[in-house]
């Protein structure tokens, strides 16, 4: 059985990765490791600063890891506060992962990148795979440089890398970390806990998102993919459903009638309107048959259903 490291684990997405991993391939096999303690014990969880390249390698060594999902990332609002330091984390941990597969340390790397990539002068209706990329964040900066790295290790070191351009991710588990697209992930807290939301960004500003589940379905199928069906060596288009705070809170109100939301867009509004409004991923399907299942209701009724226990407001929805 391989051997699989996620690198930031205890984060949004590697919370729900790391269990459908060990569901997969047993919970000895797949070690988890973050910067910081997880919330719960594990007993095959580590400590590691992913930008100490030394420290990665050693644990690669120990733990005799073949893949290895790095999932570490400063987002995007976060990343504006903090640019030199978010560009340092975000492309250190990914020169020390694509350096130590050329080294023969790791035999398969996920990486993800974002719509972020994406810039002002992107068409922003479905986007397509190959078209001008002119990020004006500095989290889409390190994101379209990431991809420009990855295609350069394969080219030249035969590196095996794989990615996806991640939507926003809605989920319930684990809260997303400062990026732009968190209104619809907090937008499902406020509204069990406190009946309304004050949206960061305004009414209408739509942007592409994917529940959880099919994130993670094409995390895992790019990386279980034929090498040799993979066209696109940088990073693929993936599309799940596009909506605005205004149709997102419409959908929350079918459940929850009392619902009301308010709108008071901040900075993130301009990183917003600089990231396309819906994907084109026909080459993610053409090259190993990326569908997503989710759509808005579906996604809806799903995260109300679950964070309603977790709050113990089952009572208050309307099924
Ligand atoms: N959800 C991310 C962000 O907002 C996009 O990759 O930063």
């Amino acid at each position: 059985m391989k051997k699989i490291l996620i690198i930031g684990a205890n984060g949004q997405i590697g919370t729900d990765l790391l269990s459908e991993l060990r569901q997969k391939y047993g919970q000895a096999n797949v070690i988890a490791s973050d910067i910081k303690e997880p919330q719960t014990f594990d007993q095959h969880f580590l400590i590691l600063d992913a930008t100490d390249r030394e420290a990665v390698r050693q644990t690669l060594i120990e733990y005799k890891i073949d893949e290895v999902y790095l999932m570490a990332a400063i987002l995007s609002a976060n990343a504006e506060k903090i640019p030199l330091k978010a560009w340092h984390v975000n492309m250190t941990i990914l020169l020390n992962a694509l350096e130590l597969a050329k080294e023969g340390y790791i035999k398969k790397l996920f990486w993800p990148s974002s719509i972020a990539v994406f810039g002002p002068h992107t068409p922003r209706i479905n986007t397509p795979q190959i078209t001008i990329m002119d990020p004006n964040t500095v989290y889409g900066i390190s994101k379209l440089a990431g991809e420009r790295w990855i295609e350069y290790y394969r080219e030249h070191f035969d590196v095996d890398v794989r990615s996806v351009r991640y939507p926003g991710i809605i989920s319930w588990k684990t809260l997303p970390g400062g990026g732009t697209t968190d209104y619809a992930v907090e937008i499902f807290h406020d509204a069990l806990t406190k009946g309304h939301y004050t949206s960061f960004l305004d009414a209408n500003t739509r942007l592409p998102m994917m529940y959880m589940p099919d994130a993670i379905k094409a995390t895992i199928q790019i990386m279980e993919a034929d090498e040799d069906s993979l066209q696109i060596h940088n990073s693929y288009n993936i599309a799940g459903i596009s909506f605005t705070p205004e149709e997102l809170a419409h959908n929350i109100q079918k459940y929850l009638p009392g619902f009301h939301i308010q709108y008071k867009p901040d900075f993130r509004q301009t990183i917003a309107e600089s990231w396309p409004e819906s994907i084109d991923d026909s080459q993610a399907f053409k090259d190993w048959h990326w569908q997503h299942q989710y759509n808005l209701e579906a996604m809806v009724r799903d995260m109300l259903l679950h964070l309603s226990k977790k709050y113990h407001k089952e009572a208050n929805l309307v099924l």
